[in-house]
């Protein structure tokens, strides 16, 4: 499987291709089922998360398939809550600031406490019959703390930035417990089947790189050597940190995603002998063909067919995608890239 081969640097016969929010909004087929329940109710049911974990598959040619399911979900066992609100996404039910908050939230046992996400797991499994690779994921510890610190989408940071500077006792505390969580929720999805997963760092890129060395990378460092070794390798994307790739390369996983913001030739020589993952900015999407081929080129060209490049946005696909250009993009990647067998 193209996915696999490309993790561990094989050489492959084109480039494989999965997109972060691949299931979704942008989707109709999708829309139709959420209009039926809410966004948490379906990640709570394993048959439907499996059927919105498919969908994308019977639509395009894509090398792998990523677990429908959220980087909060672990909240709820964790004791701190959240749900989903139209205006302001999501709403973290009772943030953590200081020492005192701290008491309530606990370790969780993903198995079980998560065990809607194992049981969609195994089934999305079954339903593909080793055709396809399949994706785990969780947030990784700095991204999680955001969301627990500020209540929510931050556009400053400032309380759980105000919370590493005032208290690191306290911020160290709670990092090494989400990564505890985070540790325990990834080798679950990997026993459930998960083949590869990936740690998605979204709002590390809001972090100047010499708080991200000193009190965020020993954490993802931890989580990583922890699962590294379960049969599964690991991808860690983080978002905005193109210009600490060099720190991020320290992290110890096996594929590195990088945003849209560095030319992947330039990223791959701050990030040494790793496997790259990206990273076509997925507002290109939105654009008539011309516009899409020529991007699609210029990653693929960049990637210049050394082994170990997985093709990917530099973030989600947003919702107003139309679903035609994602199959463009699909067949163009594989297109572009494609070797020719040998005579
Ligand atoms: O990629 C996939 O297709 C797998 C499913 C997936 C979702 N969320 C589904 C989802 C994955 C991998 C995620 C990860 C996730 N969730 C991240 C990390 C990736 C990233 O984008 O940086 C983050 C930050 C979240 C938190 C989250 N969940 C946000 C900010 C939102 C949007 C809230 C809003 O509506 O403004 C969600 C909701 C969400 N997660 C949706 C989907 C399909 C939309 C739900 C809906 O239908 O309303």
């Amino acid at each position: 499987m193209r996915l696999l081969d490309a993790c561990a640097r094989k050489p492959v016969d084109a480039t494989p291709v999965w997109l972060m929010r691949q299931a979704g909004r942008y989707l109709p087929e999708y829309r139709a089922i959420r209009e039926k329940m809410s966004f948490v109710e379906m990640c709570r049911r394993p048959d439907i998360a499996a059927e919105v974990t498919l969908q994308p598959l019977r639509r395009y040619e894509l090398d792998a398939a990523i677990i429908f399911a959220d980087i909060l979900l672990p909240l709820e066992p964790m004791g701190i809550g959240f749900h989903f609100t139209p205006e302001d996404g999501p709403v973290i039910e009772r943030p953590v600031r200081s020492a005192k908050d701290l008491e309530g939230v606990h370790a969780i046992d993903a198995a079980s406490d998560l065990g809607y996400v194992m049981d969609a797991i195994r089934l999305v499994r079954h339903e593909l019959q080793g055709r396809t690779p399949l994706i785990g994921f969780s947030g990784a510890p700095f991204t999680l703390a955001s969301y627990i610190v500020e209540g929510g989408h931050s556009r400053a940071y400032a309380h759980v930035k105000k919370l590493m500077y005032d208290d690191p006792v306290t911020f160290g505390r709670l990092m090494g417990l989400i990564s505890e969580v985070v540790v325990d929720y990834l080798k679950a999805q990997i026993s459930a089947g998960a083949q590869v997963v990936q740690l998605f760092d979204s709002w590390v890129g809001w972090l100047s790189p010499y708080d991200y060395d000193l009190l965020v990378l020993p954490h993802v460092r931890y989580v990583i050597d922890q699962v590294k070794g379960h049969g599964a390798p690991v991808i860690y994307f983080g978002n905005g940190a193109s210009a600490m790739l060099h720190l991020v390369a320290k992290a110890g996983s096996e594929v590195i995603g990088v945003d849209w913001r560095i030319e992947l030739d330039r990223a791959r020589d701050q990030l040494g002998g790793v496997a790259i993952q990206g990273n076509l900015d997925p507002i290109t999407l939105l654009g008539p063909a011309k516009a899409i081929e020529a991007r699609v080129a210029d990653v693929i060209r960049r990637a210049a067919g050394r082994p170990g490049h997985i093709f990917n946005l530099g973030h989600g696909l947003i919702p107003q995608t139309p679903p035609d250009n994602v199959k463009y993009l699909v067949d163009a990647v594989h297109r572009l890239s494609a070797v020719a067998p040998p005579a």
